[in-house]
């Protein structure tokens, strides 16, 4: 018997290590991609001094998943040896035919680790030389096995779970196939805000199709010029956050809105892996708007002194609305009032700003109209001079706030039913000012 041939021979069928390398990189790749686990780490695959080394974290090994491993292990290695076996540490090793010259030493033929200790639990496979294409198909079924497709493919559902709120727009809403009916129903005002946003965000996103055969045209090149991502800022109250609603009702397209609060505080040290699973839970969505609301309260800007975690955060929100990561598709929607602490990192990945405005008398005027159409010109016009510096909102919680004194007093007073009186509007008005404001 040739000793010395046992220890160098070449098996059938051995793969070159940069092309097991390649392989198994592609497939998990694609296999990643195909069940939407976008941001799951890619193993480690290396040679080094005559080994190749394939690991990866696994977040914990279950008995059933460490019985799953063996299986898919037998399947692929026929004469395989417990070598190892202590509290938190496993290993399989193949020790080849038992009746040839093939028969391994234990220094070769392939192992399998399953290491589970306290904070880091990994799949390390390892063998001297090169890879057949059995050992490649372990590996890469050993990886599957440990990633396997979510159960929910819903994304609403998976959105819900990681703190996110869906309006998915009605169906029944849907605009014929060459109509674009634009209506932004129940905003009033603010005409230069609607022409941005129907330029910038509702066009390309009911017509994508005509910017990128423009694009084509001029350019010769597919590459999209489709908004990737905008940010809406200014004042509280002045209907950022409408706005994304509206647009997401005028393109049929679901809004995912995301409070940056929400995610921080709920899942603290997971935050950042929380954010790139909601972005890739978003992707599985043909077309989606991801609305990340007070943006600033993540991105403030890196002088400012920033925690970990929000770094963390930041870094991820930054890849992700970066060319190379994001999913052709979804649309990133940020909203700020405090577009001055964004770091500017962040703040140069937006296409196109949008400022909203406080409202101006014109505008206020209208808003009135919205939440009192019930009033004359005259006592519009009067509300609207009276409220100077006031919100949107602030007139939203004017006009329900003298409904409900109107309704008390009717009741209290038993009167017959009707609208509350423009006086009534205008005292109630002149309450709600800003103290220095306040002419009384
Ligand atoms: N132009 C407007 N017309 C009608 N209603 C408005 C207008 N602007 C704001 N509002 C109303 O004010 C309320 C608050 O608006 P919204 O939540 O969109 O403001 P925001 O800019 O997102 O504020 P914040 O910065 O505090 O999040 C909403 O109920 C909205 O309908
Ligand atoms: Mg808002």
């Amino acid at each position: 018997m040739d000793f010395s041939s046992e220890h160098n021979s070449t098996r059938r069928d051995e793969i070159e290590f940069n092309q097991a390398h390649s392989q198994i990189q592609q497939e998990i790749e694609s296999y990643l991609e195909s069940t939407g686990q976008f941001s799951t780490e890619v193993p480690k695959i290396s040679f080094e001094q005559g080994d190749i080394k394939f690991s990866f974290n696994v977040s914990s090994i279950s008995m059933e998943n460490l019985y799953e491993g063996i299986k898919i292990i037998k399947k692929h290695i026929v004469n395989l040896q417990v070598r190892d076996f202590d509290d938190g540490y496993i290993v399989f090793h193949d020790i080849g035919d038992l009746y040839s010259s093939d028969r391994k030493s234990f220094s070769q033929g392939i192992r399998f680790k399953f290491i589970s200790v306290s904070s880091n639990s990994r799949i390390e496979v390892q063998r001297k030389g090169k890879l057949i294409q059995d050992e490649v198909q372990a590996c890469l079924h050993l990886f599957q096995l440990f990633h396997k497709k979510n159960p929910e493919t819903n994304p609403e559902k998976m959105l819900q779970k990681l703190g996110a709120e869906i309006f998915s727009p009605e169906e029944k809403r849907k605009p014929t196939e060459n109509e674009i009916r634009i209506s932004f129903k129940g905003f009033a005002g603010y005409s230069k805000v609607r022409e941005e946003v129907l330029d910038s965000v509702i066009l390309p996103l009911s017509k994508p199709e005509v910017f990128d055969q423009i694009a084509k045209a001029t350019r010769g090149t597919s590459a999209t010029n489709l908004p990737r991502a905008v940010l809406f800022e200014g004042p509280a109250g002045v209907g950022k956050t409408s706005m994304a609603k509206i647009i997401a009702r005028e393109t049929q397209i679901p809004l995912v809105c995301i409070a940056v609060e929400n995610i921080l505080s709920k899942y603290y040290g997971e935050s950042a892996q929380n954010l790139a699973n909601i972005f890739d839970a978003a992707s599985l969505y043909e077309r989606v708007i991801l609305f990340i609301d007070e943006i600033d309260s993540l991105a403030v800007s890196r002088e400012g002194g920033i925690y970990e975690a929000t770094r963390r955060l930041l870094s991820v929100l930054l890849r992700k609305i970066d060319g190379i990561e994001q999913k052709k598709g979804l649309l990133t929607l940020g909203a700020t009032n405090r577009t001055q602490d964004l770091d500017p990192a962040l703040l140069s990945r937006f296409d196109t700003v949008i400022h909203f405005p406080l409202p101006s008398i014109p505008e206020r005027n209208s808003i009135f109209r919205v939440y009192a159409s019930h009033l004359s010109q005259q006592e519009l016009l009067a509300l609207a001079q009276a409220s100077e510096e006031l919100s949107g909102r602030n007139i939203e919680d004017i006009c329900e706030y003298t409904e409900r004194y109107w309704a008390r007093k009717t009741i209290m007073e038993q009167k017959q039913i009707s609208s509350p009186p423009g006086e009534l509007y205008l005292e109630i008005t002149k309450e709600m000012l800003p103290k220095s404001q306040k002419k009384y």
